[in-house]
């Protein structure tokens, strides 16, 4: 067991490296010696985000979002420092000492998402044995052909017809049933009883992109079908779960994703079981169908490329138009693989089988022909209308003319007349866009270096030095107050631990002067040297400057001697 936080955090730090955790996120790509990838973080096309194992750090020059795994962990999961902690501690199995009061992590107990999460792996594996012992469950899942490998890897379950099953394993080992209930998982009636909220499901567990089941998805077997319940019953928001955020099926699929450069997105469940089966191993399911913008924004920060699989009915034709725009205009090319109207996946490769599917993909419609086709079932003013706004939310300026082109052919309309208006809306957003940028690109540390920002450079980068500092009085010359502040968590935190005790702009600070573009670690020497006639510098002005006001204060003929005397120091330096 690590003795300290400041071990424990050191531990995990040799456990996952800051590369490997970006990239369960990221499409990272190598550029000159260093990686890079879009920012997570803020709104960008060319990449600023970069990062590196080495230093163990990443840092955005646009944005100057900086930090650790624990920072971007965090940041990508909406979880504090803590929570993070504790769950990159759970994954790399590195335990975690009691909390101190001095460690400045004040709560004592494990914090609710993290109980959250332990009541859902404990849930997940009681639905497992479950399906494993259910003979009903069990006739279902091979009824439906579902290989066991297939079971295993997704971890699917059954959920009994008991009212107390999980109740009862979670009040034993102690949880608190009130946040069982918050996440979704028990519910609690009028008199104060607690009970299983899913019941009769073949449970499908709802992981993050770090594995981590967080909700379910129950769906009814047919035999214990008392005809009254939905088809599916899913875990709806929780502190730990938002469905805008996740994709069914991420982290089994992310490797095939980042490996094959391309990613299938499905409807259900099911669907990505049975890819997965089959060998397509890229697939994820949006989780219900209207394909949110977070959801697009982890698609394409993932792969530019994009395979929609999509039921045949009106509602999937639907769903992938919908879908189709919103990747289109961030520069994501996408097809669209329709099936029949009587098929979807699952059920077409199990009964027509692998060659029939990959001739519907071979057959797969480019996103924009899809729009196009689609909005020709409308009316020309709607697909206009459609039109214009697609044109006017294109990120990337070099694709509106291609687009507009192929718009206004495949609809037969005047491209002129499509364009208009476009312009004018697009002008209005730039300039919105340049306001924005203009606020925020007021650098975080000025230009010309003051002297607080050279001291508090050399005392980021050589931490262990920071004694010999004090020792030459660098911190007796800072002048800001924040620069202060600054300077005494310095002395407070090892380089290990101080990252979370950090603000938004410190943080940027110190990432940048020990990653990013500074250079390298190794004139230590020199760089104190600096930082040392810098305080020379600085303290022989102080030291003139209140002989002058000395003198001032003083008689005319004082004045006169120490001014001659100053003036002969002058000379001699
Ligand atoms: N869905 C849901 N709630 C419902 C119906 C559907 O959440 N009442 C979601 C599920 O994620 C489901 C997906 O929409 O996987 C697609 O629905 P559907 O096509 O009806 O189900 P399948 O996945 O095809 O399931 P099955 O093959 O078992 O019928
Ligand atoms: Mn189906």
């Amino acid at each position: 067991m690590a003795r300290t936080s400041r071990d424990a955090i050191a531990e995990i730090k040799a456990k996952l490296s800051m590369v490997d955790l970006a990239r369960r996120y990221l499409e990272l790509r190598p550029m000159g010696n260093r990686l890079v990838a879009p920012c997570p973080f803020h709104n960008e096309k060319t990449p600023s985000f970069t990062c590196s194992s080495e230093k163990g750090l990443y840092y955005c020059f646009g944005c100057q979002a900086a930090g650790d795994i624990f920072d971007f962990y965090g940041r990508m999961n909406g979880m504090d420092f803590r929570e993070s902690l504790e769950a990159l501690a759970e994954e790399t199995g590195v335990e975690l000492p009691r909390f101190q009061k001095a460690d400045g992590f004040a709560p004592k107990q494990v914090s609710h998402k993290q109980e959250m999460m332990k009541m859902h792996e404990i849930a997940a594996h009681h639905f497992r044995k479950n399906l494993q012992q259910s003979e009903i469950a069990g006739k279902y899942v091979a009824e439906r052909q579902i290989a066991e490998e297939v079971l295993e890897r997704f971890g699917i379950g059954f959920s009994t017809d008991s009212w107390q099953a999980l109740a009862d394993i979670f009040k034993r080992s102690g949880f608190n049933l009130d946040v069982a209930v918050e996440c979704g998982l028990l519910l609690k009636s009028k008199n104060g009883r607690y009970y299983d909220r899913f019941r009769n499901r073949l449970m499908f567990p709802i992981r993050d992109v770090n594995g981590r089941t967080i909700a379910f998805g129950g769906r009814v077997i047919p035999a214990l079908d008392d005809g009254e319940s939905a088809k599916y019953l899913n875990t709806n928001g929780t502190p730990i779960y938002k469905k805008s955020q996740q994709l069914f099926g991420l982290d089994l699929a992310r490797r095939s994703v980042t490996a094959q450069k391309s990613i299938m997105i499905t409807e259900g469940y099911m669907d990505v079981l049975t890819l997965y089966q089959f060998g397509y191993t890229n697939a994820v399911a949006c989780l219900g169908t209207s394909f949110p913008e977070e959801q697009v924004k982890r698609i394409t920060e993932l792969s530019k490329n994009v395979e929609l699989l999509f039921d045949g009915d009106n509602p999937g034709r639907e769903a992938a138009f919908k879908a189709c725009g919103k990747l289109l205009v961030k520069g994501i090319s996408c097809r669209v693989v329709l099936f029949p109207p009587s098929d979807d996946i699952d059920s077409l490769l199990k009964e027509k089988g692998k060659e029939v599917f990959e001739n519907l993909r071979a057959n797969s419609t480019e996103g924009l022909s899809f729009c196009i086709q689609t909005l020709k079932k409308r009316s020309p003013k709607d697909a206009v209308e459609w039109s214009r706004e697609f044109l006017g939310q294109i990120e990337m300026p070099e694709l509106f003319q291609p687009m507009a082109t192929k718009l206004a052919l495949g609809l037969g309309i005047d491209e002129a007349e499509l364009r208009l208006g476009v312009v004018e809306q697009k002008k209005a957003q730039n300039t919105r866009i340049n306001a924005q940028s203009g606020e925020s690109a007021k650098p975080a540390v000025p230009k010309k270096k003051t002297a607080d920002a050279e001291i508090l450079t050399v005392a980021t980068r050589y931490p262990h030095r920071l004694q010999t500092l004090q020792e030459m009085g660098a911190d007796l010359i800072l002048e800001s107050p924040k620069a202060k502040v600054y300077w005494d968590k310095l002395l407070q935190y090892g380089e290990d631990e101080i990252l979370p005790f950090l603000d938004e702009s410190e943080k940027a600070f110190w990432v940048k002067c020990r990653s990013a573009d500074a250079p390298p670690r190794n004139n230590e020497e020199g760089e104190l040297l600096a930082i040392y006639h810098l305080i020379q510098a600085k303290q022989k002005k102080s030291y003139v400057q209140s002989m002058v006001a000395a003198v001032r204060e003083s008689g005319e003929d004082a004045q006169k001697a120490y001014l001659r005397a100053l003036y002969a120091q002058g000379r001699n330096n």
